[in-house]
């Protein structure tokens, strides 16, 4: 679905950004190659990213997000 008439950004495209640590709209829009024009869409892509948890960093060089012990 287009969230962004003006730059044509779609939902599933915040979201793969959400998922990646972008958390902001307007950092998302730049990411994708737009800024905003009118900014309607602001409050909506902000809602979508911000119901996206994003993916858990690796706290350690090297190490994987997996639970699973390698014993
Ligand atoms: S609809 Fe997104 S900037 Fe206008």
């Amino acid at each position: 679905m287009y969230i962004c008439l003006c730059n044509q950004h779609r939902d599933g495209d915040l979201r793969k950004l959400a998922q990646k640590g972008i958390r902001c709209a307007r950092a998302a829009y730049q990411a994708l190659g737009g800024e905003p024009q009118c900014g309607r869409c602001l409050s909506f892509a902000q809602q979508i990213i911000d119901a996206i948890p994003a993916e858990t960093p690796n706290l350690l060089p090297g190490a994987s997000n997996s639970l699973a012990a390698s014993d």
